[in-house]
């Protein structure tokens, strides 16, 4: 036996950059792989064996990557070999052109704090590869465009470990005595090692079947710990609706006899698509109405969808290299969105998308952290599954189809997923079928995919006698590593609506803007015309309008597009609290108290519109907007406008609150949840004009409450009108959810959203709450993301938040350093905040990168953000 220890390469001064330029097909293929678990969390040993192939004429050696692994034995067809070591890799010198290259690996499962490779959680084994985790099992090429044919051998002892699930169809098992048993798996599909998958646990399962548009059975599970059962019913109906809505909108239709979802409570992100094996974090599989929101159902069915989703576009068709991420993720959150849209409400989807698009990856674009959706280099590939890669990503996917109309798009999917079945490709394959597909000649929209940085575009609309003229402008601003831009094409809805008649005068149609100055003209109109721009958010991009007096309020009144009628509503409130906060006087509140009233007194607009359109924007956001913000001022001045709106508005507001109140709280439809959400909002507001109302009607609602929608608004409210008005509520919450974990995640979310600089202290003490944990991500997010979100508390005027955000990056980074890396953004904006704060800022990143062992995920993001 050989005791050699492939363990991580010593953390060198400065980690390698991976470039895209610098990609390389694999020397060698490996068609097939068995690999044989001897499970055990302690120690479990893995024997695996590849088939390998080399791939063109070359003498290279075969060179596989392992991280953390104890080499136990190799053998090259069946002879024992010296492994030999070459910067972490393990290499293999071969003479023919296949081979069979056997290793035996030993690794520690409930030792693995990363949750990357196979890891315990709360008694279940399981794995997550992707994107370099299956390097943590056992060696082998671990980059995307290898594929093989999968067998797989579990065996563990059959008490604790009686469910062992792998990819694809079940073909043995049995008794291996001793009190262990075994089961065997294959997978027919090849596919790249970041999707293999297995799991073994005490489980207990959700079964039901769908029948395929071929008429084919496939057995669908869902495999949770049995007390969870009950909770799994809305992942199983949002499952079976996901493969219908597949095969209904994209023709796709599911491949294997089985598919499993199985949930663990400790995990990095939402979910990931294992070929045939999805595995969940907990909070996207268990959900009811009287544990979680609305929100949170509605995040169970866009995760289940999504990862679904990624059984075509994702695993059938996988990416060539990681730079190529957003081929699958883009995409696929494209589809998961318009899985969303039909589901529910199309516009309201809309809303939420936009706004998730602003908080997250607008100041992304607009920071040192900004990078195309199809990077150009790395450190660490994990630092890349960002807000740009997804988000902007499916914006970039939605803007084609926009271009080409969707029949066209539907046949450049077909053309896609049927040219390239099987393979590893760029996105540059996905925009030549658009392209081969449609006959339009995408050239310069590529830039999408290599310019980083959010476009401004600047428009004016000139009336001129019988004509109308649009005159727009496109600027791209400079991003880290990219000075200069070239314009890009910006699909724009544009239609004018009537100043007197509140009409469409011209209806909408679709302005390409492609050069960086260029004039439309939008044709006769004999009133004065008001500009609708941008309409249902065509491109990614930040209008600058010029506006005329009462512009924006009749949109915001009337627009016919519904998704720019919110948006001018935003631009409204937006103007007059940017005005305030610059200004330093009073706000002037006359606009959007007007605006809000008749969003509030409307018998047309639908409920959960109503919600979205009178919350004023966000904190973070109008903090983007600013040169040099003080958060304080930021909090004070929107506070205050929201007083105004809870005080003058407090009839209106009092009447939606009760008419909202009519909701079946156990009805989940549009409708209800609609209703739920209208609830929430006028309730904020009715407290932010009158603490002692707001006091009184959310401890009622909080006591009354059968979902955790109406719950968790109550105490959302109470928390805000501080400790004194929360006390009771919390106690409470805390008593009766004590025993699930995800509403106690809940518990301390709320607790850290409160704004203001007393918030550092009760994080402080959640901090040392016997719940709390840097081990369990859900947890940690639910406390420092939180915080870290909340600009009034995390800035601090003494810094202090920073320190606290700092030192719980360096604690947790030793556990989980991709955990970890994701609270590095919000340090690193500190170009947006007044110099004072800005350099505590920058010297909570300086001490952060101080430590000695950081990791390169950590490192990468503080080095950035430091500029
Ligand atoms: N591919 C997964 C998804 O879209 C993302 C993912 C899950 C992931 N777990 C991960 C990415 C761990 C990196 C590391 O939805
Ligand atoms: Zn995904």
């Amino acid at each position: 036996m050989l005791d050699i220890r492939a363990s991580m390469d010593a953390p060198a001064a400065t980690p390698p950059v991976i470039r895209r330029e610098d990609y390389q097909a694999p020397d060698w293929l490996v068609p097939a792989i068995e690999l044989s678990f001897a499970l055990d969390p302690a120690r479990t040993v893995v024997s695996t064996r590849l088939t390998v192939e080399r791939n063109g004429t070359h003498d290279r050696p075969l060179k596989l990557d392992g991280e953390e692994l104890e080499l136990l034995a190799l053998r090259v067809d069946g002879e024992p070999r010296e492994p030999r070591f070459e910067n972490g890799r393990l290499v293999v010198e071969l003479s023919g052109d296949t081979a069979v290259v056997e290793t035996e690996v030993a690794i520690a499962p409930e030792k693995n704090s990363q949750l990357m490779g196979l890891y315990a959680s709360g008694g279940i084994l399981c794995t997550q590869c992707e994107a370099e985790g299956f390097r943590r099992i056992t060696f082998f090429p671990d980059r995307p465009d290898v594929l093989s044919r999968y067998r797989v051998r579990l065996e563990a002892d059959r008490q604790r470990y009686p469910v062992l699930l792998a990819n694809g169809n079940p073909v043995e098992q049995g008794d291996s005595g001793g009190g262990r048993h075994f089961a065997v798996w294959e997978d027919p599909f090849p596919k790249p090692c970041y999707l293999f998958a297995v799991v073994a646990g005490d489980l207990r399962c959700n079964a039901d079947r769908f029948t395929t548009m071929s008429g084919r059975e496939v057995d669908l599970g869902i495999w949770v710990r049995e007390a969870d059962l009950p909770k799994t019913q809305l992942a199983m109906q949002a499952l079976k609706d996901s493969f219908a809505w597949d095969e209904r909108t994209y023709g796709r239709e599911y491949d294997l006899d089985r598919f499993n979802i199985v949930a663990v409570s400790d995990f990095n992100f939402g979910a990931m698509e294992n070929k045939g094996l999805n595995i969940f974090n907990t909070r996207y599989v268990l959900a009811d109405p009287e544990t979680a929101s609305d929100f949170d159902i509605d995040g169970v069915a866009a995760v289940v969808a999504h990862e679904y989703f990624h059984n075509w576009s994702g695993n059938r068709v996988t990416c060539r290299d990681w730079f190529q991420l957003s081929l699958k993720e883009g995409l696929t959150v494209f589809r998961d969105q318009g899985f969303s849209e039909d589901m529910g409400s199309a516009a309201v989807q809309r809303i939420d998308q936009v706004r998730t698009l602003r908080a997250a990856q607008f100041p992304e674009d607009a920071g040192p952290l900004a990078h195309p959706i199809r990077p150009d280099s790395y450190l660490e590939i994990a630092n890349f599954y960002t807000a740009t890669v997804y988000n902007k990503g499916a914006e970039v996917i939605r803007m084609m189809r926009t271009i080409l109309g969707p029949e066209a798009y539907r046949k450049g999917t077909d053309l896609y997923f049927e040219r390239h079945d099987g393979q590893a490709v760029t996105c540059e394959d996905f925009v030549r079928a658009m392209e081969d597909a449609s006959g339009v000649d995408l050239k310069q929209f590529r830039l999408w995919y290599s310019q980083a940085g959010t476009p401004t575009v600047t428009a004016r609309l000139e009336q001129d006698g019988g004509r109308t003229t649009l005159h727009l402008s496109q600027q791209v601003p400079a991003t880290p590593g990219q000075e200069t831009k070239q314009p890009m094409v910006i699909p724009l809805r544009v239609a004018l609506i009537g100043a007197e008649s509140g009409r469409e005068v011209a209806a909408e149609r679709l302005v390409l803007l492609t050069e960086a100055e260029q004039s439309v003209d939008l044709g006769a109109v004999d009133e004065t015309a008001f500009l609708s721009i941008n309409r249902g958010f065509s491109a990614p991009v930040i209008v600058n309008a010029e506006r005329r007096a009462g512009e924006i309020e009749a949109l915001a009144a009337g627009d016919s597009d519904s998704f720019a009628r919110f948006e001018a509503g935003q631009e409204l409130m937006t103007r007059d609290l940017l005005a305030a906060i610059t200004g330093g006087g009073a706000v002037e509140v006359e606009a959007i108290i007007a605006a809000v009233g008749a969003t509030l007194r409307s018998q047309s607009l639908d409920p959960a519109f109503k919600a979205d359109a009178i919350a004023l924007p966000g904190e973070s956001l109008l903090i983007e907007k600013l040169a040099a913000a003080d958060p304080a001022r930021v909090h004070e001045v929107r506070e205050e406008v929201r007083r105004a709106i809870g005080t003058r508005l407090s009839d209106e507001l009092q009447r939606s609150y009760a008419a909202a109140s009519a909701a079946d709280p156990t009805s989940l439809s549009g409708e209800d949840k609609g209703l739920r959400r209208l609830r929430a909002a006028t309730l904020a507001l009715l407290a932010a004009g009158d603490a002692e109302l707001g006091a009184q009607l959310a401890q009622q609602q909080y006591d009354a409450a059968r979902t955790m929608t109406e719950r968790q608004s109550a105490l959302n409210v109470l928390a805000m009108l501080g400790p004194d008005a929360a006390k009771a509520a919390l106690e409470d919450f805390y008593a009766r959810f004590e025993d699930d974990p995800l509403v106690i995640d809940k518990w301390f979310a709320v607790q850290a959203q409160v704004p203001g600089e007393a918030t550092l202290e009760s994080v402080e003490r959640l901090q040392k709450h016997p719940a709390f944990t840097l081990a369990n991500p859900n947890r940690l997010r639910a406390l420092a993301g939180n915080f870290a979100a909340t600009p009034s508390a995390f800035h601090r005027a003494d810094g202090r938040g920073y320190d606290w955000l700092a030192e719980v990056i360096v604690a947790a980074d030793k556990l989980n350093p991709q955990t970890a890396a994701r609270f590095v953004a919000p340090l690193g904006r500190w170009r947006k905040i007044e110099p004072g704060r800005a350099a505590k800022m920058r010297a909570a990143l300086q001490r952060i990168l101080a430590e000695p062992e950081l990791s390169k995920d950590v490192f990468e993001l503080a080095s950035k953000s430091l500029g």
